[in-house]
């Protein structure tokens, strides 16, 4: 669906230099790009905050 792969540094370059707290925010609010659209909390509203946040962290930690 457009959505950056995890693991693939070209897809995740360009979106790791706009820093943590944008892709926080991304995550969290939801995020329509240039290849898509990210729904907000990956879709499942019983996400917490702190859940999206170090899933975040682990797919960035994964492709650098
Ligand atoms: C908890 C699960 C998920 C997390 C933590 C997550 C996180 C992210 C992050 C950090 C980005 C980059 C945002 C940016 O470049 O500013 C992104 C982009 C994206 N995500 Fe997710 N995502 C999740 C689940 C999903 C799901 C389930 C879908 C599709 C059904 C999806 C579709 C997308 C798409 C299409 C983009 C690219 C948007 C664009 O740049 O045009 N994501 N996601």
């Amino acid at each position: 669906m457009g959505a950056p792969v995890m693991g693939n540094l070209e897809d995740w370059a360009p979106r790791i230099e706009k820093g943590k707290d944008t892709l926080y925010q991304h995550a969290l609010e939801g995020y329509a790009g240039e290849t898509g659209a990210m729904p907000p909390r990956g879709a499942n509203p019983k996400l917490d905050d702190d859940t999206i946040k170090a899933t975040v962290d682990y797919m960035v930690a994964q492709s650098q």
